[in-house]
């Protein structure tokens, strides 16, 4: 494209074109502007290149261009292309996606409820949870336990379950009183400064009180991302908590919901990131990758148990959305499952995930390198002014963002949230983009090293 045209592309763009999350200082730097997907890679309006570890914002991990979906999709499109979801209606591949997911997800997990995005999902878990005591004749039993640094989405609903103060800060009061935070399972940044080896599983203990300290007969149900995501990096639950959770909600009455919308859909190795625990909770959260990143779709999927509680007393969901369950997303999300399957990716994720893993190891050497975590795919690089002590880098310096920016100018696209550094590349990452990735990460912290004399 020439140069006058992307010129008013720009001007068109930064005049009429409201980003979400926008960075103002960013798009007056220099907004990008993609025009194709190929794999892991993306091209932008310049013909530049990019290695995208973070598969679009951790959506598309078969990767870009699967003729396959575009051509389940366009097949869908000239049959029907939308009839909602909705009273006694139903399309075929919303059919057969939900019989398939049925057959994917663990213990009965096994009646969906689609939506449009994450944050519908958890909203909808969280209503379902509600409503479901509401109609057993415990309209008090309402309150959801969120923790604190995970993030649900941003519906008010969600949002109030989210503990990131930073988000709900413009938006309060959020729906309160009836949501409550308990504990992270942050071990590198543990609250109470105990060590994983030693702590047992305080973090659970925390969350028993906070269930408690809330009076147990107004909680309706604890929601929580088995995997804490991006925001700060991946901290993988210490063995027992997410079991223990299991253990504590069963022996209380109340629901477990689990947001898999960033961990799951074979990111950690498994195709449901409870697996790794063995956990089933009541309730599990799915979108982003579940689409693959072709179109917008999320997803519920209930114990039949709890489905057939609305069935059996005859109750609808007063609840949905126009968009639910469109057949033509459904027929992508089918075909998306289908690739995943025949290309073997989640055996996939778990294989270069070890791989990944071992070259990430090797940035250990940096000091300013305090902590690698993460699970298959999901990794994350905690930057720190002091390995020993942990002392964070001074956030006016902005070293992440820093990284960042030399990663992007040299054609790899890297997401920090501060001095967080998160990859969460596409399934289908090869042993040699691995080593790309690690080439270019390694030369921006060398970088920085020397910029900021760290
Ligand atoms: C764990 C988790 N839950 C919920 C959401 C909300 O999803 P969406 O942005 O699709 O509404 C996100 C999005 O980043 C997420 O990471």
């Amino acid at each position: 494209m020439d140069k006058k045209k992307i010129e008013e592309l720009v001007k068109v763009a930064k005049k009429y074109v409201w980003t979400s999350l926008s960075d103002y200082a960013d798009i007056e730097k220099e907004l990008k502007i993609f025009v194709k997907g190929e794999g892991c890679y993306l091209t932008d309006i310049h013909g530049k290149r990019y290695l995208d570890t973070f598969a679009s914002l951790l959506t598309t991990i078969c990767g870009h261009h699967r003729p396959e979906i575009a051509r389940a999709v366009q097949e869908q499109m000239e049959k029907l292309e939308f009839f909602p979801s909705y009273h006694d209606c139903y399309t075929v591949p919303v059919i057969r996606l939900a019989e398939k997911l049925a057959s994917l997800a663990p213990g009965d997990l096994s009646v969906s409820f689609f939506v449009n995005d994450g944050s519908e999902a958890c909203e909808s878990a969280i209503k379902m949870a509600r409503q479901y005591f509401w109609q057993k004749g415990e309209p008090s039993r309402y309150k959801i336990i969120g923790r604190r640094y995970s993030y649900h989405g941003a519906t008010l609903g969600a949002l109030s379950a989210t503990g990131l103060p930073d988000f709900a800060e413009p938006f309060q009061p959020l729906l309160s009183p009836g949501f409550s935070h308990a504990m992270s399972t942050w071990c590198y940044h543990c609250e109470l400064g105990l060590e994983p080896s030693s702590c047992n599983l305080a973090c659970l203990k925390n969350m028993e009180q906070v269930i408690l300290g809330e009076k147990l007969e107004t909680v309706a149900a604890v929601i929580v991302d088995p995997i804490p995501g991006s925001n700060i990096g991946y901290p993988v639950p210490p063995d027992g908590y997410l079991q223990g959770l299991r253990a504590l909600c069963d022996n209380y009455g109340i629901f477990l919901i689990f947001d898999e919308i960033q961990v799951g859909f074979g990111k950690t190795g498994k195709f449901f990131c409870c697996e790794n625990w063995k956990v089933v909770p009541d309730f599990l959260c799915l979108a982003k990758g579940f689409s693959g990143g072709y179109l917008p779709m999320g997803v519920v999927i209930a114990k039949s148990e709890i489905a057939d509680e609305f069935r059996r007393a005859g109750k609808d969901f007063r609840h949905g959305f126009t968009f639910s369950g469109n057949p033509t997303v459904a027929a992508a999300v089918l075909a998306n499952i289908e690739i995943i399957e025949k290309e073997r990716l989640v055996e996939k994720a778990a294989t270069i995930g070890k791989f990944l893993k071992e070259r990430l190891k090797g940035l250990y050497k940096y000091p300013i390198v305090g902590d690698i975590r993460g699970m298959g795919t999901l990794w994350a690089i905690e930057l720190v002014a002091n390995k020993k002590s942990k002392v964070p880098l001074n956030p006016k310096l902005k070293v992440g963002t820093y990284i960042r920016d030399h990663c992007w100018k040299n054609g790899m696209i890297l997401r920090n949230n501060g001095d967080i550094l998160v990859i969460a590349p596409a399934l289908i990452i090869t042993k040699s983009e691995v080593d790309e990735m690690i080439r270019l990460m390694e030369q921006a912290i060398q970088d920085a090293i020397k910029h900021f004399n760290l």
